[in-house]
């Protein structure tokens, strides 16, 4: 019904302005305390190349390399070096050496377009795919000072571009489709005549001329299944025995949530208590509504989706929940904060992921509180002046800053007469907590020392200093798993709340020690490394790499 269709309302009393006050208050819940926030720095201005592809390693430095292909970047290789076989003297892959902010520019030399990666449990960067002379080649990087990659020609048995992986509790990892591979692979192989395994649902989630389920979101369940989502559902899989356990509902709305029509997704936070995890969810949010693509090749670029989808897998029978983001977004990335926020940052408000194909840059990330009362999830942060369309980057760091790079949704670099130029910058977001003014409330680590080792279910000591500690119930020590991040998704992102809650202990002096458990196991957190923060009233100290062997 319209209000003029009806009568006047007559109220029993006089309105004064602070009974409007009253009224409006009754008729919309209490806003929600704080909103905006955050801030920006611009790192480098370029990098020489755009940042389509990032990974954080253990020695603090960030490999970023873009595809081979397109002619020269904006840096040159080292020492006169030149492509082989090729006039192209042009670096496509970099070293940012963080603390320093400074680049060193690196040799890759098959085609890296597109493809996929994983941290290893040693700490290298082990990349597979690409396209063309690329599609079934290895890649090894490993950081150090002369450090270059290295290549196993035909390392993979089929051709992975637009490819997942997840590193596995036994140390390989799994590459999960790609274009035209309805299949998955493990890397390495535990035998000579070990191949590719079909995946039937990649045939039933693929789409005719659309795709739609590129660089499906996996994520390793607590049980030690894969959790694998593409274009509007999820199952969870038996990789071993290549069956699938559970078939999960189709997300509220059917629309797309893959690449092209790419949205993101991560597993939520994983609580551990007395050596188990008892909730396992996951939040996709974004994408591009059905019909998208096709339109956006016409010329015509639909609004992105402005819903997330939480599903808690390890419900007996779970249903998608539907939430609203305040701002509609395709192409966004999700990465999990420190504290076990969700920071969504990146990608446009219209159109899809492709060459020419996104509208709109969505300039302001977006924070997601997983356990925030529901109407007080979302809170939109201060903006970039950078528009960070198809082929962005971000991913977290060890001080708590986001690396945010790339941007290039065209076929090769450019600069001018087109909407969105070629980004070469890096730059970092810097969430609230990072804030100078609340540096007495922010935990400092003294002990252990970074690059600690611990066995799986290890109970270890933590001493930390913070001038003032509100409450040692409010202390909670996270870790997290650095991801591979591109094209909107973060391989093997995952954040654990470590067993340990309400027993900081004051030692003295600002001191206190926590007493902690290592997560109990390959299925909760595979062995690698990890970034270990002590959080304090959902503040965050600089964080310690820890290696969970
Ligand atoms: C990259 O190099 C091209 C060609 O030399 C130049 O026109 C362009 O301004 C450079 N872009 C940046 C961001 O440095
Ligand atoms: C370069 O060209 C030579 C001669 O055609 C060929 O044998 C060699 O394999 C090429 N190298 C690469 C890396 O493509
Ligand atoms: C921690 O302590 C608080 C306050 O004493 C209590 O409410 C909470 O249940 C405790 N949590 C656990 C996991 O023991």
């Amino acid at each position: 019904m319209h209000l003029n269709n009806q009568k006047r309302m007559t109220l029993p009393f006089t309105l004064f302005p602070h009974h409007i006050f009253l009224l409006i208050l009754l008729l919309h819940p209490p806003p929600c305390p704080a909103t905006g926030g955050g801030s920006w720095s611009l790192l480098l201005p370029s990098i020489g190349i755009s940042a389509m592809h990032m990974q954080l390693l253990p020695t603090d430095r960030v490999v970023i390399y873009d595809r081979t292909d397109f002619g020269t970047s904006n840096i040159s290789l080292p020492n006169g070096k030149c492509r082989p076989n090729s006039t192209d003297c042009s670096s496509h892959s970099v070293e940012y050496n963080i603390a320093c902010n400074s680049i060193r520019p690196l040799m890759v030399l098959t085609n890296v377009w597109c493809s996929s990666g994983t941290l290893m449990p040693d700490g290298s960067l082990v990349q597979t795919g690409g396209w063309n002379d690329g599609d079934h080649v290895v890649r090894v990087y490993k950081s150090c000072d002369e450090c270059d990659w290295w290549e196993v020609p035909s390392g993979l048995s089929q051709q992975r571009w637009y490819a997942t992986n997840h590193i596995l509790p036994d140390g390989r990892q799994i590459i999960v489709g790609g274009r035209q591979s309805f299949n998955y692979e493990f890397y390495p192989k535990m035998s000579t005549t070990e191949t590719d395994f079909s995946l039937m649902f990649l045939v039933q989630t693929n789409e005719p001329d659309v795709e739609n389920n590129l660089y499906p979101f996996v994520f390793l369940n607590t049980d030690g299944n894969l959790f694998i989502y593409a274009n509007y559902r999820g199952i969870l899989f038996d990789y071993v025995r290549s069956k699938v356990v559970r078939t999960f509902p189709a997300i509220l709305g059917g629309d797309p949530r893959n690449y092209p029509s790419t949205g993101s997704a991560v597993l939520l936070p994983l609580r551990i208590v007395q050596g188990s995890v008892v909730n396992v969810e996951v939040l996709v949010c974004g994408g591009a509504p059905r019909g998208a693509y096709k339109n956006a090749n016409d010329g015509k670029f639909d609004g992105a989706l402005d819903s997330c989808g939480r599903l808690k897998i390890s419900d007996p029978d779970p249903q998608w929940v539907t939430e609203t983001m305040p701002l509609a977004r395709v192409m966004g990335d999700m990465l999990l904060l420190p504290n076990g926020d969700v920071l969504i940052i990146n990608g446009a408000s219209a159109g899809v992921a492709g060459w020419e194909l996104g509208r709109d840059p969505v300039l302001s990330p977006v924070i997601y509180g997983p356990d925030k009362p529901t109407n007080c999830r979302f809170e939109v942060q201060n903006p970039s002046t950078i528009a960070r369309m198809y082929h962005s980057t971000a991913i977290l760091l060890r001080d708590g800053r986001v690396l945010v790079g790339g941007s290039n949704p065209h076929d090769k670099y450019k600069f001018s007469d087109v909407l969105y130029p070629t980004e070469l910058s890096l730059e970092a977001f810097l969430p609230a907590y990072l804030n100078p003014i609340l540096s007495g409330l922010r935990p400092i680590i003294i002990s252990p020392m970074t690059k600690t080792m611990v066995h799986h279910g290890e109970r270890f000591i933590i001493r930390f200093q913070v001038s003032c500690l509100v409450d040692p119930n409010l202390v909670k020590i996270t870790m997290v798993a650095p991801s591979f991040n591109t094209h909107s998704f973060s391989m093997n992102q995952r954040l654990l709340i470590l067993d340990g809650v309400n027993t900081t202990m004051a030692v003295g002096n600002s001191h206190y020690e926590v007493s902690v458990v290592a997560p109990p196991s390959g299925n909760i957190a595979p062995a690698g490394n990890y970034i270990l923060f002590v959080v304090h009233q959902e503040i965050p100290s600089e964080g310690i790499w820890v290696s969970i062997r």
